[in-house]
């Protein structure tokens, strides 16, 4: 267990990645019974991006993550990647990615569906506590591999895209303006497997109504246990950087929190649900957007199949 607490860490850069080919609301009138209305309405979702690979997609992102940070490949000394769809069974995605960016470091995939990434980042803090330098902490999918996109229950939600983030220790400490991880929560609950899953060389099967109660509750108590941490509040958070897979989901769980729209990230309108992947790639909108100020407290929220969920809580650096 890390100990509870302030741990210096920054974000010196982040990058996103989506393939060029739009999958349209409209265009999935063509393979199934629906509408651009329905989905929009009870999703949130207008359109998704398909193709690419996981690979692919993940060095892209990073590569503009590490321009973004001013590094080179000698100053990466590891990479996560968060994925639920490898390239391959075996081995994991991420040495592919270290060998394209021109990387000599560890690598290593998280397999914890849509929480992957912010799991990524609460073993990133426990590597730079370590000692560590910096860490690519990158989220990437291709979830048209494993989609049915005649299935109108799990066909209007997911598509791909990566995110990834360079971060690094910093000695600061909160107070002195470092950025820091105040506080964290992982969790997984075995017993809710069968509410979604995919076999080996299947597609994505799942219970709707039960991912989403079992989405609420899982992001309730994990923000709860997460600012308990920290010791603060919920209006101590100044932006919410969530999961990107159902508007109503985060729509139902800030009516129980007490967060607004307004403090949230939202990119599922042109993203779909891309897994490991959203957080990064929100987290890039909110960056372009300039919506982070230095000594920000900004609030990771993932949640999905497993049941797993892990939420973190970032103080953001002051330069
Ligand atoms: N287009 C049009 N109509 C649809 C539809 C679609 N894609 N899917 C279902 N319907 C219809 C149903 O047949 C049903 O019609 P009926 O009332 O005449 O029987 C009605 O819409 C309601 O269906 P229901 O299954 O209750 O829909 P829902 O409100 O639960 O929405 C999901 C379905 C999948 C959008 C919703 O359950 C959901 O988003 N769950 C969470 C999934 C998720 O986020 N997974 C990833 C987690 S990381």
């Amino acid at each position: 267990m890390i100990p509870a607490g302030p741990t210096g860490l920054r974000f010196l850069g982040v990058g996103s990645a989506l393939p060029p080919k739009i999958l349209t609301n409209d265009d999935l009138t063509a393979s199934m019974d629906t509408s651009d209305e329905w989905i929009r309405e009870r999703t949130g979702i207008g359109q998704r991006h398909i193709g690419g690979t996981t690979s692919g997609l993940a060095t892209e992102a990073a590569a503009v993550a590490m321009t973004r940070a001013g590094v080179d490949p000698a100053d990466i000394d590891l990479v996560i990647l968060a994925t639920t769809s490898p390239d391959y069974i075996c081995p994991g995605t991420a040495p592919a990615v270290a060998r394209e960016l021109g990387l000599d470091c560890g690598a290593f995939d998280v397999s914890a569906a849509c929480s992957g990434w912010v799991y990524g980042l609460t073993i990133a803090q426990g590597y730079l506590m370590q000692g560590m330098g910096r860490i690519l902490v990158i989220g990437s999918e291709t979830l048209d591999r494993i989609t049915d996109y005649t299935d109108r229950g799990t066909g209007i939600l997911f598509g791909n895209g990566a995110g990834a983030a360079v971060v690094e220790a910093d000695p600061r400490g909160p107070d002195a303006g470092g950025g820091a991880l105040l506080g964290w929560d992982t969790g997984a609950d075995g017993n809710y497997v069968h509410i979604l899953y995919s076999e080996h060389d299947g597609v994505l099967q799942m219970d709707g109504k039960e991912v989403f109660r079992q989405a609420v509750k899982a992001i309730v108590r994990s923000t709860t246990r997460t600012l308990e941490m920290a010791g603060l509040g919920i209006d101590d958070v100044d932006l919410v950087i969530p999961h990107q897979a159902n508007v109503r989901i985060l729509e139902a769980a800030w009516k129980k929190l007490g967060f607004s729209m307004d403090d949230t990230v939202e990119i599922l309108e042109r993203t779909g649900n891309t897994s490991g992947a959203t957080i990064p790639m929100a987290l890039d909108q909110a960056l372009h957007d300039d919506r982070i100020a230095p000594g920000d407290n900004v609030l990771f929220l993932g949640f999905g199949a497993g049941m797993t969920w892990a939420s973190a809580l970032v103080r953001w650096a002051e330069s």
